[in-house]
């Protein structure tokens, strides 16, 4: 037979509540889309997109921590709570909107054809049966797609796009198309500079806004104060011209 249990110890006086672990926000980035985020030498996340972030954050009191996250499932992240924000170039989209909220637009962007040097490439529209290479599911790969036909076996999709371009120089794929800064700045970074970027009339202005999960109304609040906040004081703009020039 069982002993019944001993009768509890009387419970020890409550002790003064430690204070509340400050929440800290996991924010998700690809940081392999230079200059807005990628990752330097010693393995830090550093970029336009996260030095805005990391300013928002301070206006909003806001702890941040950035977690370097594949294109390809970063959409999910946020959707299942891995991520509570993401800010990784992402252009506000009607589709992106049925799954996820996306602040006020921070950045305009458009997109932009990287060919070799000596490429007779002028316009997109000469795009239509050579092949292009892209980042797997950006708006680059969109308008492509458009272009060629979704199931077009021209269109050489990659995981980044540093791939993207990597297979330009290698010769396996005659275009990249990519967000302009990005293009340009891979393109002014060559250093025996074998690339040059044709634009086309044809391409939209894209926004980039900070994306978090859907219905996180209280979340998008506070970054879309902090937006406000850091382009009212001007350090937006100082941010915009460490990068991009006055
Ligand atoms: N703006 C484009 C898009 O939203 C490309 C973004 C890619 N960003 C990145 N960090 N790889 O589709």
């Amino acid at each position: 037979k069982q002993e019944p249990p001993a009768p509890a110890a009387s419970a020890p006086a409550p002790a003064a509540a430690p204070a509340p672990a400050a929440k800290v926000y996991v924010v998700g980035t690809d940081a392999a889309y230079a200059p807005f985020e990628s990752q330097n030498e010693k393995g830090d996340i550093v970029g336009f997109d996260i030095e805005v972030v990391k300013a928002v954050a301070q206006k909003a009191g806001m702890e941040v921590k950035f977690l370097n996250t594949p294109w390809e499932g970063i959409f999910n992240s946020v959707a299942q709570g891995d991520r509570d924000l993401l800010v990784s170039a992402i252009t506000i989209t009607s589709e992106r909107k049925q799954t996820l909220d996306f602040s006020e637009p921070y950045f305009d962007a458009q997109q932009l054809i990287a060919v070799k040097k000596d490429s007779k490439i002028s316009t997109f529209n000469d795009l239509k049966k050579l092949k292009v290479g892209v980042q797997n599911g950006t708006t680059g790969d969109e308008v492509v797609a458009k272009l060629q036909g979704k199931e077009s076996a021209n269109i050489k999709r990659f995981e980044s796009t540093p791939l993207a371009l990597k297979e330009l120089e290698a010769g396996g794929v005659d275009a990249v198309v990519a967000d302009n800064g990005v293009v340009v700045n891979y393109v002014n970074n060559n250093s025996e500079s074998k690339f040059k970027t044709v634009s086309d009339s044809s391409f939209a202005t894209e926004q980039y806004g900070i994306a978090v999960k859907k219905g996180n109304a209280e979340l998008l609040q506070k970054i879309n104060k902090g937006l406000a906040d850091v382009r009212a004081d001007g350090t937006y703009k100082q941010i915009y011209t460490k990068y991009f020039g006055a």
